[in-house]
């Protein structure tokens, strides 16, 4: 049944008028073989090409289904992007710079034989190897020499190339004493994560992940970042899906081999973000209020999921 519809389907977009096997077999004018005095074509002509889910996710949405052996890749990526954000994030105490961070978790990149993918990626190129982003930045900070001070909050977000393949996460680190409004937005950001991983199984509308992080921010006195979101990753940085954070009416069904990013950012004030009009990174709450953001990969697997990024807090 399969080849005869695959057959069917490369030779009808090969000849779409006049579609016919052979003169002796049935024509898409004929009447249907199956008695009901239609035309074949308007009766059991394989309309619908018989292709895989992984092509129709492919050509419907831009979305990779990996396969075993990228699955394989991806993950082994996510394990050291995990060793290298944990490694960073012990080193992050009050008087580090963010610049250390950044070339102490760069070096550990060249050690594993990695590349840190953030390092002269996007437009303008970003011009470091990982992002550090503290209290009113909700992302994309760029490290620099300003040590860290007692009070601040600092995500820190590690993305890696390994043997081409892409692992995606970040942590919050609280230095020192940290006041409530902090302290509520890391942890409320933590829960927003854990809990839309909870839900992930093959069938679930990629929506609900949205719901649930936009249900539990409101309910303790939060917002929500809309205008970033976490994305598809492993073959290339961001890949299809967008994975929304917030309420949203995407359609698309979690599907086995699904590799994607949740990161929710989360405000203790107004959710806007503006970004930096000087180096075209680094955004920042409008109101100036905190923000936080944790990060990890996931896998959509046949019974559910699996964390990729292997980081615990
Ligand atoms: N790692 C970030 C993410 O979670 C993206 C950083 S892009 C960069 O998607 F260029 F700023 F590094
Ligand atoms: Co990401
Ligand atoms: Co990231």
């Amino acid at each position: 049944m399969y080849i005869f519809h695959t057959i069917c389907y490369t030779w009808e977009k090969l000849c779409p008028t006049n579609f016919n096997y052979s003169p002796k077999m049935i024509g898409r004018n004929d009447l249907c073989w199956c008695g009901s005095n239609k035309k074949w074509k308007k009766c059991h002509f394989p309309k619908e090409a018989p292709v895989g889910i992984a092509e129709e996710y492919y050509k419907q949405y831009g979305i990779i289904l990996k396969n075993p052996d990228q699955i394989a890749g991806i993950r082994r990526s996510c394990q050291l992007a995990s060793q290298i954000l944990d490694k960073t994030c012990k080193m992050a105490k009050e008087g580090v710079t963010t610049l250390e961070l950044n070339d102490y978790a760069h070096k550990l990149h060249l050690e594993a034989g990695a590349v840190p993918a953030p390092l002269g990626y996007g437009s303008p190129p970003f011009p470091k190897s990982i992002c550090t982003s503290i209290n009113e930045v909700i992302c994309h900070g760029i490290p620099n020499e300003v040590p860290l001070a007692s009070g601040d909050i600092v995500n820190i977000d590690v993305t890696c190339i390994l043997d081409g393949y892409f692992g995606d996460c970040s942590r919050m680190v609280e230095i020192g004493t940290v006041d409530l409004e902090k302290k509520r937005v890391v942890d409320v950001s933590y829960e927003c994560l854990m809990r839309s991983i909870a839900i992930l199984k093959p069938g679930l509308p990629l929506s609900s992940i949205g719901d649930t992080i936009q249900e539990y921010a409101e309910a303790h006195m939060c917002s929500v970042v809309t205008q970033y979101v976490g994305h598809g990753v492993g073959i290339r940085f961001h890949e299809p899906p967008q994975v929304f954070h917030n309420k949203n009416l995407s359609k698309i069904i979690l599907a086995p081999g699904m590799t994607f990013t949740i990161e929710p950012m989360i405000n203790a004030g107004r959710k806007e973000a503006v970004v930096d009009p000087t180096d075209h990174w680094v955004a920042r709450t409008i109101d100036g209020k905190p923000s936080a953001q944790w990060e990890h990969t996931l896998l959509i697997t046949e019974t559910g999921h699996e964390i990729l990024t292997t980081w615990k807090r």
